[in-house]
C-alpha cells in the first residue's frame, strides 16, 4: 500500500516547519515543499493532502505568491493557514483586503462545533493570530465556520470540495486546540490511517543502506552531537564494521567532549573510531580571519579535507555519512528561505568533493532523530544533548580564532553547562553556551585593577531553532554562573547575560 504523504506548500512563513512536524507528530508523513511547485511533481508525490501554510506576502502585492490552482480541483483536501487560506479565497474569486484591525497573538476564537475541522473543539478557543489582510467574503460554496471579534472570517470550509482554511496558526501551541484541528483535518475530513512510524523507518533506512553500500566501505563524520551519532549508530547497523568513523578533534569543541566520544562509540558500541588530531591545522587556517562567514566556509571546506585525508590512509572508500536533518534541508533549498546563515553540513560542501553521501536523517525533524536514537540503544545523555553547531566554539570565539581564547571559552562554557544541568533545567533549555567578545573591559580583583574578556551568557528555549526566547533564568543561577566563571576562569572579569530573543537575534552570535 502506497504511504500516506501531506504535502506542505511553504509560502515562507515562520512556523511552517512546524506544522510538517505536528502532522509527522500525528504519525502521518509530511514532506515540504517550495510554493510554486509545478502541478505535475504534486501529482508525481501522490499526496493524500496539501496544506498551504502562512507566508509573509499579500495577495495583492504584485508576483504574490501563489501555487498552481489545478491543486483545489484534485480531489484531495486541501488546507490553508494564514496566507494559505486567504489564497484559496483569492484564486477562487472571493475578495480579500487588509484587515482594519491587525490581529496579532492570542486571540479568542468562535467555533461551529458542527464543522469537521472543529469536532470535539470547544465553541470558544484561544488561538494565535498573526495577519493583517483579511477575507472579506467568502468564495462560492463556501461557509464561515469559526470567527472572532476583528476577524468575520477566521475559518471556512467546503466540504462538497474538500478545502478549508483557517485564519489562525493550528500548529503554535498557543492556539490551545490546535492539534486537535490538524488532527480533524487529517483523520475526520482526509480519513487518513496515519503510518508514519519510526520503527519502520529504522528498518526500512537500515535494509536500503546495506542495499546501497553492497560490501563498500563507508566514512562518517562523527562529532558526537546528536544528528551525527544517530546517523552512525544508524548505518553501523546496517552494515557493523564496514563503516569507520572518523571524529576531528577540530580543537573547537567543548571541554571533555573528545573523551565523552571515544567512551560511547569505541568502547561502549564498539565502532571503528578514528581520531584525526587536526587542531593545529584548523587553528592555522583560521588564524587571522574575522568575518563569521569567511570562519564558516574554511572550516566546513577543513572538515571535508581531514575527511579525504582519512579516507586516503583507509583505502577506498566510497560513501560518507552525513547527519544532515530535515531542517537544514528545508531551510538550505526552499526558495522562500532567505540564506542568514550557511550551515556548513549542506551549503558549504565543496563542490569537488571525492564521496558520495549518506544521508539517513535527511527526512527527519529533530525530534524524531532523538527518539530514533533512544530506539537504537543510544544513551540518553548523547540522544538529549543540546545542539551544538558544526563549526563550533569557533563560531562561539567572535571575530579571529586563537587557542588562548579557545581555552578560555571552554572553561566557560563548561560552567554554564554544568550549571544549567546541576539546575535540572538542560532539557528544557535548547541551548546553554558561553560567547567570548573581541573585547576587554576594565574590572577589580582583590586590590589590582584588571583588563580582560567578559563572557557572554546565551541561554534560549526554542521548539525548532527557527524562533526562540532567550532563557528567563533564576537570577540565582546566574549568580552562582557569573561568580564562578570570573573565579575559575583566567582571562575573564565580566559575565554578562544575552537577553535577546530570536527573530532578532540569531541563537549563535556569529
Ligand atoms: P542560529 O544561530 O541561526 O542557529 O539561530 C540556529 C540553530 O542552528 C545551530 N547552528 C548550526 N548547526 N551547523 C549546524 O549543524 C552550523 O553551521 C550551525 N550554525 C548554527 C545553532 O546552534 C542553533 O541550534
Amino acid at each position: 500500500m502506497e504511504k500516506e504523504v501531506v504535502l506542505v506548500l511553504d509560502f515562507g512563513g515562520q512556523y511552517n516547519q512546524l506544522i510538517a512536524r505536528r502532522v509527522r507528530e500525528l504519525a502521518v508523513y509530511s514532506e515540504m515543499v517550495p510554493f510554486d511547485i509545478s502541478f505535475d511533481e504534486v501529482q508525481a508525490k501522490k499526496p493524500a493532502a496539501v496544506i498551504l501554510t502562512g507566508g509573509p506576502a499579500s495577495v495583492h502585492i504584485e508576483d504574490a505568491p501563489a501555487c498552481d490552482p489545478r491543486i483545489f480541483s484534485m480531489g484531495i483536501p486541501v488546507l490553508g493557514i494564514c496566507y494559505g487560506m486567504q489564497l484559496i479565497a483569492y484564486q477562487l474569486g472571493a475578495e480579500v483586503k487588509a484587515s482594519e484591525f491587525r490581529e496579532y497573538g492570542r486571540t479568542q476564537l468562535n467555533a461551529d462545533g458542527d464543522d469537521l475541522l472543529f469536532k470535539d473543539v470547544a465553541r470558544q478557543t484561544q488561538v494565535w493570530m498573526s495577519h493583517g489582510d483579511s477575507i472579506n467574503s467568502i468564495p462560492e460554496g463556501f461557509t464561515v465556520t469559526a470567527s472572532t471579534d476583528n476577524c468575520p472570517v477566521a475559518a471556512m470550509s467546503n466540504p462538497t470540495a474538500k478545502l478549508y482554511g483557517v485564519q489562525f496558526h493550528p500548529e503554535v501551541r498557543h492556539t490551545i486546540e490546535g492539534q486537535t484541528v490538524l488532527k480533524n483535518f487529517l483523520f475526520e475530513v482526509c480519513k487518513l490511517h496515519g503510518d508514519w512510524d519510526l520503527s519502520d523507518y529504522i528498518a526500512e533506512t537500515v535494509q536500503a543502506i546495506r542495499d546501497k553500500v553492497g560490501d563498500k566501505k563507508v566514512l562518517c563524520g562523527l562529532s558526537g552531537g546528536v544528528d551525527s551519532s544517530v546517523a552512525a549508530t544508524m548505518v553501523h547497523r546496517a552494515i557493523g564494521d564496514q563503516l569507520i568513523c572518523v571524529y576531528v578533534d577540530n580543537g573547537l569543541m567543548r571541554k571533555g567532549e573528545t573523551e565523552q566520544l571515544i567512551e560511547t562509540f569505541k568502547e561502549e558500541m564498539h565502532m571503528n573510531l578514528v581520531l584525526a588530531d587536526a587542531k593545529e591545522r584548523f587553528l592555522s587556517k583560521l588564524a587571522g580571519v574575522t568575518e563569521p562567514e569567511q570562519k564558516r566556509k574554511i572550516i566546513g571546506e577543513e572538515f571535508i579535507r581531514v575527511f579525504e585525508a582519512e579516507a586516503q590512509k583507509l583505502g577506498k572508500i566510497d560513501y560518507l555519512v552525513q547527519g544532515t536533518i530535515y531542517p537544514d534541508v528545508v531551510e538550505s533549498g526552499t526558495k522562500t528561505a532567505h540564506t542568514i546563515k550557511s550551515h556548513h553540513n549542506v551549503g558549504g560542501l565543496p563542490e569537488d568533493m571525492q564521496f558520495e553521501l549518506i544521508e539517513p536523517l535527511r527526512l527527519l525533524f529533530k525530534d524524531e532523530v532523538r527518539v530514533i536514537g533512544g530506539k537504537l540503544g543510544i544513551s540518553e545523555e548523547i540522544v538529549w544533548r543540546q545542539p551544538f553547531p558544526g563549526p563550533g566554539l569557533g563560531v562561539r570565539v567572535l571575530e579571529e580564532v586563537t587557542p588562548e581564547k579557545v581555552k578560555i571559552l571552554q572553561d566557560a562554557d563548561y560552567i554554564v553547562r554544568e550549571e544549567i544541568k546541576k539546575a535540572g533545567l538542560d532539557r528544557e533549555i535548547w541551548q546553554a553556551f558561553a560567547v567570548l567578545p573581541p573585547i576587554k573591559s576594565v574590572g577589580v580583583m582583590g586590590d589590582g585593577r584588571t583588563y580582560a574578556y567578559p563572557i557572554i551568557i546565551r541561554a534560549v528555549t526554542s521548539d525548532d531553532a527557527m524562533t526562540a526566547e532567550w532563557a528567563q533564568l533564576p537570577y540565582e543561577l546566574l549568580d552562582i554562573m557569573a561568580r564562578r566563571i570570573v573565579n575559575e576562569v583566567r582571562g575573564v572579569n565580566r559575565v554578562a547575560y544575552d537577553i535577546t530573543s530570536k527573530p532578532p537575534g540569531t541563537i549563535e552570535w556569529e
